[in-house]
């Protein structure tokens, strides 16, 4: 067989793939919008903004300092983050599904929060804001890319010298443990159950799959020592259901 005729039908394979994930996730998202932060609340019984809480606190963004929270979502890292920086900073929240963003945009304005600025973009597709950012966080936005790694670095690209990024994500545990099997449970029994009240469980049901492809903590540590950073560490949060990553 010709290696010519091959490497470029795999190539255009792969770009097909990437994009089809890229465009089904924006779907999901923009379809789950108007419940999104309801369902939040009450699939985490309210843990997620304690998680979020605690992501910042160990970020510790200052007064001053510019930040992004990236795959913003409705923007509740966002919000924490402008708190801290305001009013000599800036926050930019961003994110590549228009109708969840609305959401953030018109929770700031419920707030009279003109400080944060709202940005629709691709995360992997960023290619201004090199070395601008002194903090990024990520809450449960890693783990929807196209490719976990060009996030990563992506992340890296975007940080200033010293910067810091924080991320919040699903902890992808051993196949038998405890809390995988606690986790699979609750994800197909309880969550997408109650998704399945506003005709959005095949939305829900994508979260057990995305976790599948995530890579797990020794992996994730891993990438980023290779993308450049110096320092990086994982924490487990709800018995492993849940991680924190720090890189610096
Ligand atoms: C599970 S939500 C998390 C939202 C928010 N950070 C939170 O913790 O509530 C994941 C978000 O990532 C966004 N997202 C997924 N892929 C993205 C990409 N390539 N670029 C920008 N945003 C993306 C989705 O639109 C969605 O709002």
């Amino acid at each position: 067989m010709n290696k010519n005729l091959i490497y470029p039908n795999k190539s255009i394979k792969n770009l097909t793939m990437k994009f089809r994930k890229t465009i089904e996730v924006k779907n999901i998202f923009n379809k789950i919008s108007y419940k999104y932060d309801f369902l939040n609340n009450l699939l985490s019984f309210g843990l997620h903004k304690y998680w979020k809480r605690k992501l910042v606190n160990l970020l510790e963004p200052l007064n001053g300092e510019d930040w992004a929270d990236l795959c913003c979502g409705t923007g509740d890292l966002a919000f924490l983050i402008s708190d801290r920086v305001s009013p000599r900073g800036s926050i930019t929240g961003i994110d590549s599904a228009k109708d969840i963003l609305n959401i953030a945009k018109r929770k700031s304005e419920i707030k009279k929060n003109k400080f944060i600025r709202w940005e629709i973009k691709d995360v992997l597709e960023i290619n201004d804001y090199s070395k601008n950012f002194d903090g990024i966080c990520m809450s449960y936005g890693l783990r929807n890319l196209n490719n976990v790694e060009q996030g990563i670095k992506k992340v890296f690209y975007l940080l200033k010298d010293k910067g810091r990024a924080g991320f919040l994500d699903f902890n992808h545990s051993t196949k038998n443990s405890l809390s995988n099997i606690f986790q699979k449970l609750y994800l197909r029994l309880i969550v997408v159950n109650i998704a399945r009240f506003f005709n959005l469980s095949p939305e829900y049901a994508y979260i057990e799959k995305s976790i599948r492809n995530f890579p797990k903590k020794n992996e994730l540590i891993k990438i980023a020592k290779e993308v450049g950073f110096k320092k990086a560490e994982y924490r487990t949060i709800l018995g492993g259901a849940n991680g924190n990553t720090n890189f610096s």
